[in-house]
């Protein structure tokens, strides 16, 4: 196929031996925290040493207006800093009300902890397709299976915001309704991929009753090791979830039920709230990014349209929900022949990764449900197909241009 981008990048030609001019990029990685940290390092070194000279390093004033800033950028009532998105998820979840012998809609397609949190808070999994379009969990397929074969002891819903764009709220709390008068189901968000996201201008993490967010240093907005905060509408929730995360424990030495230790640092929360301060921007520049290679991609012919599903285009962009704000913690093409062209991205140095490889319903842990392959078959599909490319702040045109290149390069 030949490329039609209005201004092919032309193979780097190497003037001066070992210096690359600097708007010629040699090697685009998938993300690059460094040059973040080159934009912020006195800020956060600043931060960092304050929380030494406090000596308070758990929990406390620095963790205190984190929650207090999330809540705000969020819209929810309230947050609670915890030790990872996966103990944020597990606090959802219980403060929710799930419990031992529940069972917990989620999807198929996601990081194993939207699934895991779920055994952990002593429920079941049971996982559902998701929408061809998106890969967000299909809503449409939660009702009817709400309507034909509703899991014994339903709790909670688990949508998760996949890549950073949220999943049909609308449609999930429409379910609620329809079936409040028989049973009472919680929409819990998992938002770990999606901070600043929107639904219809309501920010993700104050969709649901509950919601869990992970600042893993891969995420749009990351720490330094690793934290989580959850987020939700009820301010009841928000203080059982402080007592779960501190030993279930309401006043020192006195535990009213089992919780253990999910604090968060609060050399985490200082360095958080430095990168919160940009995040709006950091954002934006994602979504700017991610319109750079739609048009590139649509320019280079290799794409269909947005969102449809026909298989005969070598390279298919994921659909847009229009009232989603997404925020591209990652952006992802599905592509034919996936994991060859993966291979010839990276040997021309071009960081590339699946997200994820294996839908949930077949990770070997999860056999005891007795699911197979087949069983949820666009999850299954998407799983060969998905393929992240490099999506963070800094990038720049020249290096997304030599991206889509090398993919057009790859399908001639
Ligand atoms: C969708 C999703 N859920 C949950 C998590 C768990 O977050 P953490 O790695 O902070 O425990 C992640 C992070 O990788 C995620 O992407």
């Amino acid at each position: 196929m030949k490329s039609t981008l209005s201004s092919p990048l032309k193979t780097p030609q190497k003037t001066t031996p070992n210096i690359a001019p600097r708007s010629v990029p040699l090697a685009v990685p998938l993300l690059d925290l460094r040059r973040q940290y080159d934009g912020i390092r006195e800020d956060v070194l600043a931060a960092i040493a304050r929380v030494c000279d406090s000596q308070s390093f758990i929990l406390g004033p620095e963790v205190e207006a984190l929650e207090r800033e999330i809540a705000a950028l969020t819209g929810a009532a309230a947050a609670v800093g915890c030790a990872s998105g996966t103990e944020a998820l597990w606090l959802a979840l219980v403060a929710a009300g799930v419990k031992l012998g529940d069972s917990v809609i989620t999807t198929a397609f996601s990081f194993f902890a939207s699934a895991s949190a779920i055994v952990r808070a002593g429920a079941t999994p049971v996982f559902v397709d998701v929408d061809p379009g998106t890969l967000n969990l299909d809503a449409a397929l939660v009702g009817q299976r709400l309507r034909t074969k509703r899991p014994e002891n339903l709790r909670a819903i688990l949508p998760v915001h996949l890549y950073g764009q949220c999943a049909d709220m609308d449609a999930f709390d429409h379910i609620v309704k329809e079936f409040a008068e028989e049973f009472e189901v919680a929409i819990v968000e998992d938002a770990a991929q999606a901070i600043g996201a929107k639904w219809s201008g309501r920010g993700a993490g104050s969709l649901g009753v509950t919601a869990a967010f992970s600042f893993y240093p891969t995420k749009n907005l990351s720490a330094y090791g690793d934290a989580g905060i959850v987020t939700t509408t009820s301010p009841e929730m928000a203080a059982h979830m402080r007592q779960l995360r501190n030993h279930g424990s309401p006043r020192r030495y006195y535990h009213d039920e089992f919780g253990w230790n999910g604090r968060m640092d609060a050399i985490q929360a200082a360095v958080l709230r430095v990168k919160l301060a940009h995040i709006a921007d950091w954002n934006q520049r994602r979504q700017q990014h991610a319109a750079t290679y739609d048009r590139l991609f649509a320019e280079s012919g290799l794409t269909s349209n947005h969102g449809s599903n026909e298989s005969g285009a070598p390279v298919r962009l994921l659909a847009r929900s229009p009232e989603a704000k997404h925020v591209f913690h990652q952006y992802v093409i599905r592509a034919q022949r996936r994991d060859a062209l993966r291979k010839f991205l990276g040997e021309r140095k071009i960081g590339s990764e699946v997200y994820y490889p294996l839908p949930l319903h077949l990770q070997p842990v999860f056999s005891y449900l007795g699911l197979k392959a087949g069983d949820l078959p666009v999850s299954e599909q998407a799983a060969r197909e998905v393929l992240a490319l490099p999506m963070f702040p800094e990038l720049t045109e020249a290096e997304i241009r030599l991206v889509v290149e090398s993919i057009v390069d790859f399908y001639s």
